[in-house]
Parts: C-alpha cells; sequence; structure tokens
C-alpha cells in the first residue's frame, strides 16, 4: 500500500531520483478528485480522519502506469457516452412536457366562461360570486386557480349540498375550465392559473418538501390516508401538474392554502416533479408506453441507446479478435 501523504514524506520523493515525482504526478489526477470532495461536516458521521484514512489509500502503481492510464482512457470514453445518453433523454423530456397551460385572462374566454357560469353555478354561488346563504360561499377572490381544481376536478358543479365534495367525472373540458376560471378571475382576482411548465428542479428537493408539507394527509405513498372528523385527504394518483398546483393555491376543503410565501413556485414545481416522476416509477402496468408519460419514454429512449451502444461494442470486439 502506497499513501498519497506518505509518498510525499518518504524517502523515494526524493526529487533528484525524478521516482518520488513521477509518482506525485500520476497520482494528481486521483488527489485533485479527492480534494473536492472533502466534505466540511463528515455526512455519514464518521470520524472525519478515518474517512480521509481510507481515501487515501491506494494500490501501487509505479510499475502498472501504463494500464492505469489505458483503464482511465476508457472510463472516460464511458462516462463521455452516459453524459450523452443521459442529454439525449433529457432533451427528449423537455420537449415532451412542453405546452403545459397559460393563463387565462382574455375577453373571449371571460365571455364564454360567464355564459357556463349562468347555466351551471348561479343558483348556488349567487349572480354576482356573492354566494347563496345555506347553498354555497362566495366566489370573490377565490381566483382562477380554486375554479380550475374545482371544475377539473369533477367536484363542481356540486352533485348536491354539502361541503365534501369528491372528484368525480368532470363535466366540461379543458377549455371550458378554462373560460369558467377566466371569468372568476376577472370579477373577483386571486391566484390564478400558473403558466409554462409545471414541474422543475431537483426530484430530491421535491420529496423533502412534499414530506415536510404534504405527506402528514396525503401519505408518504401518495396513498391519502383519513384525516379527524370523517373527512378523508384523497390519493394523489389521478391528480394532474395542473390540479397539484391549483390545489396548493386553493387550499380545498381542510388542505391549508400553500401560498407563494409559503412554498414558492419553484418549490410548488420541485413537488410536483416529484410526485409525478415516482408515480410513473412505480406504475405496476408495464404495458402501453403510450399511457404513462413522457418521462418513461425517456427512459426507454435511454435504454435503447444503452442497447445500441452494447451491440455495438460486442461487434467491434468481436471484429478485432
Ligand atoms: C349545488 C350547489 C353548487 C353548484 C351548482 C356549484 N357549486 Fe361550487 N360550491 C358549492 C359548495 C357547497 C361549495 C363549498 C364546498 C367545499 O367547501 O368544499 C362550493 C365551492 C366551490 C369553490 C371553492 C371555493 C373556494 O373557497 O375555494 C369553487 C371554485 C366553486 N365552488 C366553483 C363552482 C363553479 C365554477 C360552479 C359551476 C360550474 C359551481 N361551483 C357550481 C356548491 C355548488
Ligand atoms: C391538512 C391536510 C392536508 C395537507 C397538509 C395537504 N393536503 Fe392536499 N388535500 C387535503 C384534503 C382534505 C383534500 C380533499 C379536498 C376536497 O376534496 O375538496 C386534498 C386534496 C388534494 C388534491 C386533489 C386530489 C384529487 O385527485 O382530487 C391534491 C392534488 C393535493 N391535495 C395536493 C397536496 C399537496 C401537493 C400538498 C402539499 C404541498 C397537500 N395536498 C397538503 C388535505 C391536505
Amino acid at each position: 500500500m502506497t499513501h498519497v501523504e506518505d509518498s510525499t514524506d518518504s524517502s523515494d520523493d526524493d526529487p533528484t531520483t525524478g521516482k518520488g515525482l513521477f509518482v506525485e504526478e500520476d497520482f494528481d489526477v486521483d488527489a485533485d478528485v479527492e480534494l473536492g470532495f472533502e466534505p466540511a461536516v463528515s455526512a455519514t458521521g464518521a470520524d472525519p480522519s478515518a474517512v480521509k484514512a481510507a481515501r487515501s489509500r491506494k494500490p501501487a502503481v509505479t510499475s502498472k502506469r501504463n494500464s492505469r492510464r489505458g483503464l482511465r482512457r476508457r472510463l472516460g470514453a464511458g462516462a463521455v457516452l452516459i453524459a450523452a445518453l443521459v442529454t439525449m433523454g433529457g432533451t427528449y423530456a423537455a420537449f415532451a412536457t412542453a405546452g403545459a397551460p397559460a393563463a387565462t385572462d382574455n375577453a373571449a374566454d371571460v365571455a364564454a366562461g360567464r355564459q357556463l357560469y349562468q347555466t351551471s353555478c348561479i343558483t348556488c354561488h349567487g349572480a354576482n360570486l356573492q354566494g347563496v346563504k345555506d347553498r354555497a360561499p362566495a366566489l370573490l377572490g377565490v381566483g382562477g386557480a380554486s375554479v380550475y381544481f374545482q371544475v377539473s376536478t369533477g367536484r363542481m358543479p356540486a352533485s348536491g349540498q354539502g361541503a365534501d365534495q369528491k372528484r368525480k367525472t368532470a363535466k366540461f373540458d379543458e377549455a371550458q375550465t378554462k373560460q369558467l376560471a377566466a371569468y372568476v378571475q376577472s370579477l373577483g382576482g386571486g391566484p390564478d392559473l400558473p403558466s409554462g411548465s409545471l414541474r422543475a428542479g431537483d426530484i430530491a428537493r421535491g420529496g423533502d418538501l412534499f414530506r415536510l408539507n404534504c405527506a402528514s394527509c396525503h401519505g408518504t405513498t401518495f396513498k391519502g390516508a383519513p384525516l379527524s372528523a370523517g373527512k378523508v385527504a384523497p390519493s394523489l394518483n389521478q391528480a394532474t401538474d395542473e390540479q397539484m398546483y391549483t390545489a396548493m393555491l386553493s387550499g380545498p376543503e381542510s388542505m391549508p392554502i400553500f401560498s407563494d410565501n409559503a412554498l414558492t413556485p419553484t418549490q410548488k414545481r420541485e413537488i410536483i416533479n416529484y410526485v409525478q416522476t415516482l408515480k410513473v416509477s412505480k406504475d405496476p402496468g408495464g404495458n402501453g408506453i403510450d399511457r404513462i408519460g413522457p418521462v418513461s419514454e425517456a427512459l426507454v429512449f435511454f435504454i435503447a441507446g444503452v442497447g445500441a451502444v452494447m451491440a455495438a461494442i460486442l461487434w467491434i470486439g468481436a471484429k478485432s479478435e
């Protein structure tokens, strides 16, 4: 065993022999990489000096210089290949998830939404969104986000009296839902629909935020759970990106409102990214690639790419023998 530290102290490192210099030079590449990794505090809680000692353990190399060089070159080529494949998959996923809903604010949408409101909502929520006593609350200031959530999940229009509305088949299509949202938004203001891609950032950070803010009610596996007083936090398995975002903005029933101060727009997107990605990777069906979405499609591209590279390597190997 030769240690990095040892080689600088030992008699081998005599600059006049040139041998010590050679050893040092050969080690420099590895030593730099390791310095970049040195944590201020050991994340594992292990004794830092023990960790350091373990890291500095190196095989004797002076007689194996060429084979190490070759190995490094091959590892380097592998890393480039993997980076290229990951980029390929990532780019595909980015393109495939583009096309999220735009904020609703144009006059034609407002006018169409007003029509729909007057036929389907007015009896409970009133002609001026002021609410109707013993029927339904006011909608002034709830915002387009709340309308989108309630209507797209089929909770509204309510099938009967009472506060406990469950998810059901939506009565209105996506365009009509946004028209209703635009109408309510235009009269009362409030949190509007988000725009752009609703997934972003780091999945691991999204996981932390989910466990901190959502898991107590919806469970760590998104299955949902009973709450006190006979209420239930539903499963998140059917929720789309838009429904998750607007649920956070509007806080239906006993769910809290997560304003942009509580969870920034980026943090909301990280949570969505986490939940939706895990839902896809948990999918037990395993059939019908078109059904389970862009992330798994990117994965298939990735696996197919790796397969092609393996085939090429085997072929080249066979030719050169
Ligand atoms: C049969 C009566 C009824 C009808 C019809 C109805 N609602 Fe409601 N709505 C309610 C009740 C009751 C609540 C309160 C439910 C709750 O607290 O979960 C509510 C709540 C809502 C909320 C949530 C408000 C908030 O505080 O965030 C929105 C948004 C909403 N309704 C929109 C609509 C729209 C849009 C329509 C028409 C497409 C509609 N409702 C039709 C009874 C109704
Ligand atoms: C205090 C408990 C509680 C917390 C915390 C909570 N929720 Fe909810 N959530 C609920 C309840 C209750 C409902 C059902 C509301 C209804 O039916 O009107 C709900 C509904 C939802 C829905 C609609 C699901 C569907 O398919 O209709 C989504 C999406 C959602 N929550 C996401 C979240 C996210 C994301 C977080 C964390 C940022 C979160 N919730 C935190 C209680 C909670």
